[in-house]
């Protein structure tokens, strides 16, 4: 498999662990009356708009899909769905800023609409992680030649990249064991 593949399929079961743990947080909000781990709340909000929206989705959007569509023009219509998701994301996810925003003012009045609007948003994101896994990624490893793999294995792995900065992959690594080690058992590592 190249590596650049391997890489996404790895960024992407990354982002199910952290959406694996918000649900099983969201549910216990919804079925419990313990109150709202802010804390937890804006990390995984944090690593949503960090991590998918300054770094995965820009090198799928810079890099790789245009590689795709170079060596498949019939795959055009899909890649361009998957583009305004990227865009389509960025509201969903201010959306979701605005309903924890709104949670932490009355928690007790607002939890309800928070829930919703995260559930939309997971499901969101689930349905994209799918369709980039099922249409895209095999497409890509039997089209894509393999001078243009190389290309993309060097930016996929962060090697000084100019765009994207100085290895910023350990920051998220960082912030995703963060979450892992606050959310509470059985969603995460904590009490
Ligand atoms: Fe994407
Ligand atoms: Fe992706």
């Amino acid at each position: 498999m190249q590596k650049t593949i391997t890489i996404i399929r790895t960024e992407h079961r990354r982002l199910a662990a952290i959406i694996n743990c918000f649900v099983g947080v969201l549910s216990d909000m919804e079925n419990t009356n313990a109150d709202p781990d802010f804390g937890l709340l804006d990390q995984v909000h944090e690593y949503c708009r960090s991590f998918l929206y300054k770094f995965h989705h820009p090198k799928e959007d810079g890099y790789l899909f245009p590689a795709l569509v170079q060596a498949r023009p019939d795959l055009l219509p899909v890649i361009s769905k998957l583009e305004s998701e990227h865009e389509r994301g960025v509201t969903l996810l201010d959306q979701l800023d605005q309903a924890l925003a709104s949670l932490k003012e009355d928690p007790r009045k607002n939890l309800g609409l928070y829930i919703q609007v995260a559930k939309t948003y997971r499901d969101f994101e689930w349905k994209h992680m799918a369709t980039e896994e099922k249409e895209i990624l095999p497409q890509a490893e039997k089209s894509i030649p393999e001078d243009v793999w190389k290309e993309l294995d060097n930016v996929f792995s962060d090697h000084d990249d100019p765009v994207f900065g100085d290895k910023p992959q350990g920051n998220y690594e960082n912030l995703l064991s963060q979450i892992v080690n606050r959310a509470p058992s059985p969603h995460g590592l904590g009490e």
